[in-house]
């Protein structure tokens, strides 16, 4: 979910829907505004994307004033619905909130036994209602009280009537900024929500509270006592939140991979050898690790796949790679001594990423996030960061931060060959300067989009398709069903492509296409008869292969073709042609490519 909140000398309705409509890929199953004036909140919500509480506000009007809260919600306890859209409130206090109150149940309990009554399904009108019986004619005071009662994860935007002209403000494990402005402040998930009107702001740690006037904004503590802030400054242009001329944020960002990638690599060049920098990662310590457990979710947890290919291919030391929510709760077998556990995350706020990265941390373990977003929580609570430098990510579905944690995964596994002595330094130098020629690759790769087009065109009615790859091309082919299915709604599964025998081959048919993803010189053959074994079975084969390979390319008369370059990095190549297939499958179909059904970008809940 996103919160945004405003106090200062404009109508806030309007700040407000602005600033949802840049959190809108934190989840769109509803949305709604609460606005105060003169002692009085009016809040207008409605189910559904942000436009349906636009047009409701155009035919029953635009609640007035200059404070207000919002919020744009993905669902989690009670149906996407009007009545358990956000703001929620009573006649004292009206909230909006992030995250998941896990004791919500009990506490209801115990406020229906005082004689309150509760109109929606939510977690979130349990702690409107706690605000409202603890209030004691102090907002941070109560706050308090109430932050105590509470177990889980939030970040409240609270406006109380008896102070009509104070915004309140706390977080405990979802993401929560003040924006600081001229005459008027900003509270908001984050930053892209305040950019168009201020640059500043403070990172809210847990259960600070903020308290926010037009011309002021104080900070305290769990104490109430005040804490002194460091003001930051945001980097992120408003451009790169926008379009800038595409027709989605998804084929923009596809296209911004080649500056990403240059971004994210060249300042970890020195002399042509990786050189991160980091103090806490001394060459010392990086020769002390022996195992490394790679932990994330979703399209970052498939960039860690290919990282662990290229670490244990260079470094020969065990990879395991965990999804979050699995490593969180499986009691891992970790050693202080000699495990590295490697975070990867885009937003760097994802709730079981984050939960792994302390589990890991509380076992005295060194951790190591990759992450896009600075100042967000992953990095701030890893013990050394290496950001990955994007930019902003819009589209739910990532293709431009994917690119940048694999580029970052072979930088580093090229880092730890180097300084275990696996390699020499003229290999070293060989593998640094054929990764810097990616990008210009990555380039060429982006012609191929005519291409995808056309193959999306044929394959867009299929129900099903498989992906079938061998080593990283597995790996990378993860990735290739996951986008086309969060986004295309065509059923997908990746398998690697040996493994098909043994079970899966009994679903091939003519209705079933396959994208052989066939890249690695070494495993051609294999994947040669793989390719027969699903084509004699009826199956119509799209193939990504690297030019040249003849014996391949009279396989199947669909064929996508990728620049030579050393097959170590060609998933950094052939995810694009990946990413535009899905991509134009789902423009053929009809579906909202930049915000697909159920999704979210951050998953600030577990
Ligand atoms: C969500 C997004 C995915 C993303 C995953 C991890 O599920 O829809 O696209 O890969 O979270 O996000 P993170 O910000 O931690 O990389």
């Amino acid at each position: 979910c996103g919160i945004v909140g405003y106090v200062g000398t404009k109508a806030a309705a309007g700040v407000l829907v602005e600033g949802l409509e840049k959190l809108e890929y934190r989840g769109y199953d509803s949305a709604g505004i609460a606005v105060m004036e003169d002692h009085k909140i009016n809040v207008v919500k409605a189910k559904g994307r942000l436009k349906n509480l636009e047009q409701k506000m155009e035919h029953h009007g635009t609640p007035f004033g200059s404070i207000g809260i919002g919020h744009t919600r993905w669902a989690t306890h009670g149906e996407p619905s009007d009545v358990n859209s956000h703001p929620h409130g009573n006649e004292r206090v009206t909230i909006v909130h992030n995250g998941i109150i896990e004791n919500y149940v009990q506490l209801k309990e115990k406020m229906i036994a005082k004689g309150y009554e509760f109109l929606s399904e939510t977690d979130t009108e349990v702690i409107a209602v706690l605000l409202d019986y603890y209030y004691d004619g102090n907002p941070v005071e109560t706050i308090i009280r109430v932050i105590d009662n509470l177990k889980g994860s939030y970040a409240l935007g609270i406006m109380f009537v008896d102070t009509p002209d104070t915004l309140y403000a706390v977080r405990k494990d979802s993401p929560l900024i003040v924006g600081v402005g001229e005459d008027e402040n900003f509270i908001a998930s984050d930053i892209p929500a305040i950019l168009k009107y201020t640059r500043s702001y403070y990172l809210l740690e847990e259960n600070e509270i903020a308290v926010l006037q037009r011309n002021h904004v104080t900070i305290v503590d769990h104490d109430n006592e005040p804490v002194v802030k460091e003001l930051f400054t945001a980097t992120w242009d408003i451009e790169a939140a926008e379009k800038g001329g595409y027709p989605h944020f998804m084929l923009k960002e596809i296209h911004e991979q080649p500056k990403a990638l240059v971004n994210t690599l060249s300042p970890r060049m020195v002399d042509g050898i990786p050189d991160f920098g980091i103090k806490a990662l001394s060459d010392d310590i990086l020769k002390s690790f022996k195992r490394i457990y790679i932990v994330a979710c979703g399209t970052a947890m498939h960039a860690g796949m290919v990282g662990k290919a290229a670490i244990e291919h260079l470094v020969r030391i065990p990879v395991e790679v965990d999804v979050a929510s699995e490593f969180r709760y499986r009691n891992p077998i970790l050693s202080k001594e000699d495990d590295l556990v490697i975070i990867i995350s885009q937003s760097g706020e994802t709730a079981d990423t984050l939960a792994a990265l302390r589990l890991a941390k509380d076992q005295g373990v060194h951790t190591l996030a990759i992450v896009n977003v600075v100042g967000s929580s992953i990095a701030r609570e890893a013990n050394s960061v290496l950001y990955t430098w994007a930019g902003p990510e819009i589209a739910v579905a990532s293709t431009k931060a994917y690119s940048v944690q694999v580029a970052m995964m072979y930088l580093f596994a090229i880092q730890l060959a180097h300084v275990k002595e696996m390699i020499s330094v003229d290999q070293t130098k060989i593998l640094c300067a054929e990764l810097m020629e990616i990008p210009q690759l990555v380039e060429r790769v982006l012609e191929t989009a005519d291409n995808c087009q056309f193959y999306a065109s044929k394959f867009q009615n299929a129900h099903d398709i498989f992906f079938i790859g061998r080593g990283l091309d597995y790996a990378l082919s993860l990735e290739g069903s996951l986008k086309l299915k969060e986004i295309s709604y065509i059923h997908s599964d990746a398998h690697p492509a040996g493994e098909l025998k043994h079970g899966t081959i009994s679903l091939i048919t003519e209705e079933m296409p396959v994208i052989a993803v066939a890249t690695q010189t070494a495993l051609m053959e294999k994947m040669v008869s793989n390719i027969k074994e699903v084509i004699t079975r009826g199956a119509k084969v799209l193939l990504l292969c690297k030019t040249g390979q003849d014996e391949m390319d009279q396989l199947t008369d669909y064929v996508i073709e990728l620049p030579k370059c050393n097959d170590f990095f060609t998933p950094l190549l052939a995810v694009v042609p990946l990413q535009l297939f899905a991509y134009y499958t789902a423009v053929l179909r009809g579906c909202d490519v930049d915000k697909p059904r159920n999704l979210a970008k951050s998953v600030t809940v577990e």
